[in-house]
């Protein structure tokens, strides 16, 4: 399996969350909003971490056939390295963790040793502290804006501190790390994020739950863009 290129580090980004697409028809949503998906957001769930189960490496495998996008895929699950290698072998570009499980230098190794990119992502509640001590040997930063588990909840807009630290710190110490924020995003969220210093933006339900899905991210992106 060769990797996507997942394109130069900071540039502003729209990665929309297939968790909001029809799974039914999958290759097809994927395909509609091809144009205005820099990445494709791909959320593994087990039910375990989070009150939900979404799908897993046979899915990764199939969306694989029919999309060249760069894979980036948030992995709410407890024990993240046990699939690392199974979710490389169905397509998966960057795998991201939940600071919350723990052995966070552990998982970062792993991953790094099949060649894949590694996020580390911290929930609502979990101080950005936390993974501070990580940010120079990881290539995105997922602050979730949702707690993890289900698609098209409200934007907390208490975490926008966290986003805000995490761009001072890696525009002071020229870290080679994207700032992802997953949840609530929508047109009037996206510029709040923006501004605060995001420069990958998740978004589903405003992209697959719309009438006219691509117009929707191309909304979302020039809103976002526009606050930057
Ligand atoms: C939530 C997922 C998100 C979700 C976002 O647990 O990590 O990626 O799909 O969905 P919206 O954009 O609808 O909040
Ligand atoms: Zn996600």
């Amino acid at each position: 399996m060769t990797f996507v290129d997942a394109g130069p580090v900071g540039a502003f980004r729209i990665t929309p969350s297939i968790l909001a697409a029809d799974f039914g028809v999958l290759a097809q949503e994927v395909k509609t909003i091809e144009s205005e998906s820099d990445w494709l957001h791909v959320d593994v769930m087990d039910g375990h971490f989070v009150p939900n189960i979404s799908f897993g490496p046979p899915v990764i495998t199939s969306l694989r056939k029919y999309s060249t996008k760069f894979f980036d895929c948030h992995l709410m699950i407890q024990e993240p390295s046990q699939y690392f290698e199974a979710l490389k072998k169905a397509g998966a570009d960057s795998c991201t963790v939940h600071y919350e499980v723990g052995k966070t230098a552990e998982h970062i190794k792993n991953a790094r040793a099949l060649g894949l990119r590694i996020g580390v992502s911290v929930n609502p509640d979990t101080p950005f502290e936390k993974m501070e001590p990580f940010l120079g040997d990881i290539d995105l930063i997922l602050i979730m804006s949702v707690f993890p588990g289900f698609g098209g909840q409200s934007f907390i807009s208490e975490v926008l501190p966290k986003v805000e630290r995490a761009r001072k710190l890696i525009d002071e110490n020229n870290l080679q790390c994207d700032l992802q924020i997953d949840g609530g995003i929508d047109l009037t969220t996206a510029p709040i994020a923006a501004r605060a210093g995001a420069n990958v933006l998740v978004a589903g339900n405003a992209i697959f739950a719309k009438d006219d899905p691509l117009q929707a991210a191309k909304d979302i992106r020039a809103a976002g863009l526009a606050a930057r």
